[in-house]
Order: structure tokens, then C-alpha cells, then sequence
């Protein structure tokens, strides 16, 4: 049975993220976004990690992908996606799921408001999840704004998020034992 690890992403760091954490979860699990896979579909999986980028202290609205768009772009500065689904619609699209279920988001701040990994792990509660873990968040730092798109990410993050997602491999493995 498959691990999702869903993300909502506008340059790609919440993605190279949620590949890590799949890459630490082990070959059962993959990254997808919410723009390549159904909620109604989660009914078959075995633990679902989702993501997403903290704007305005919480989940993405369609007001601050608008206002994600309107910021100028140049050769240095990637234009955002904002096709993709929000990950607050695409968690209100999850059938009624008893599964195991955490979160993780993206963030300049450190543990200043509660962010996005909140509010998704509160709509996975409301569908039935458990809590497989405490949500983590993972840092960006805007000077390191370039053209590749994981670029923002501090140091240290991507091995972080491997870490954890081998972490949330062994809780799920201890739990099937
Ligand atoms: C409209 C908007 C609002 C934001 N608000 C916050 C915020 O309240 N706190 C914070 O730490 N970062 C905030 N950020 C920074 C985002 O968290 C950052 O862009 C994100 O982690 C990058 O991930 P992505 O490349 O996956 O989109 C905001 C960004 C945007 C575009």
C-alpha cells in the first residue's frame, strides 16, 4: 500500500521537501502534488503526509497565491505555479479516512504562529486520521533567492526532512509489527 506525501508548492522548495521525506519514508512512498493526484483516491493508501507552504501564518487562499503572482519576476526570481489545487481544497476533497496522518510546511519564521502543518493536520483529524507524528516545518531564507527551484531552502533542510521521513518509516513500521 502506498504513503502519500501531498504538497501545495509555488517555486518548488515545499516539493523538494516532500521528495525528501518520501525518499526517507522508503520505495512505498511517493511525492505528488496536489495537481497530480485525487483526494477520493486516498481511501487505498497506508499513511498520508501533506504539505505546504505557510502564507499569512496558515494554509495558502487563493487572496495570497493572487498576491504570489502580482510579484515581479526576473531572471532571478522563478514565476510562481498557482494552477495547482490548494492543498485547504484539495484536504476538504478526502473521503472519511482512519489512517495514520501528519504534516509539514515551509516557512521564513521559525515557530512564530501556527502555520500551515496545523491547519492540515486539524483537516486530517476531521476526516478521521491519526496522528502519526507531531507536524514539522522547515525553514527558508530569502537570500538565497535564485533561479534553481529548491534554492530558498537553508541548509540543512533537505537532510532534515530525509531524517524525519525515515523517523515517520519507523513509527509506521512499529506499528504494523
Ligand atoms: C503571499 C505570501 C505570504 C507569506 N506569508 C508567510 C508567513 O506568514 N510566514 C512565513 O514564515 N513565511 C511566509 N511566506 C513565505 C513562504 O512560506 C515561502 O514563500 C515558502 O515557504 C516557499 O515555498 P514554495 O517554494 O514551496 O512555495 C509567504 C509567502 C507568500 C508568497
Amino acid at each position: 500500500m502506498a504513503i502519500w506525501v501531498v504538497y501545495e508548492s509555488l517555486w518548488g522548495n515545499t516539493a523538494a521537501i516532500a521528495r525528501a521525506i518520501a525518499e526517507g519514508l522508503g520505495e512505498e512512498a511517493i511525492a505528488v502534488s496536489t495537481a497530480d493526484t485525487d483526494p477520493a483516491e486516498a481511501a487505498s493508501i497506508r499513511a498520508l503526509i501533506a504539505g505546504a507552504p505557510v502564507h499569512g501564518m496558515s494554509l495558502p487562499t487563493s487572496e495570497s497565491l493572487a498576491a504570489a503572482a502580482a510579484k515581479k519576476v526576473d531572471e532571478a526570481h522563478l514565476a510562481p505555479r498557482t494552477d495547482a489545487p490548494l492543498m485547504r481544497d484539495w484536504l476538504a476533497g478526502l473521503p472519511e479516512l482512519a489512517i495514520p496522518a501528519t504534516a509539514f510546511d515551509t516557512r521564513v519564521r521559525g515557530p512564530l504562529g501556527r502555520g500551515s502543518s496545523t491547519a492540515i493536520i486539524r483537516a486530517q483529524a476531521a476526516k478521521g486520521c491519526s496522528l502519526l507524528a507531531q507536524p514539522k516545518s522547515f525553514r527558508v531564507d530569502f537570500r538565497n533567492a535564485g533561479p534553481t527551484e529548491a534554492d530558498l531552502l537553508k541548509d540543512g533542510e533537505l537532510a532534515k526532512a530525509r531524517a524525519w521521513g525515515a523517523q515517520l518509516a519507523t513509527v509506521l513500521n512499529a506499528a504494523a509489527a
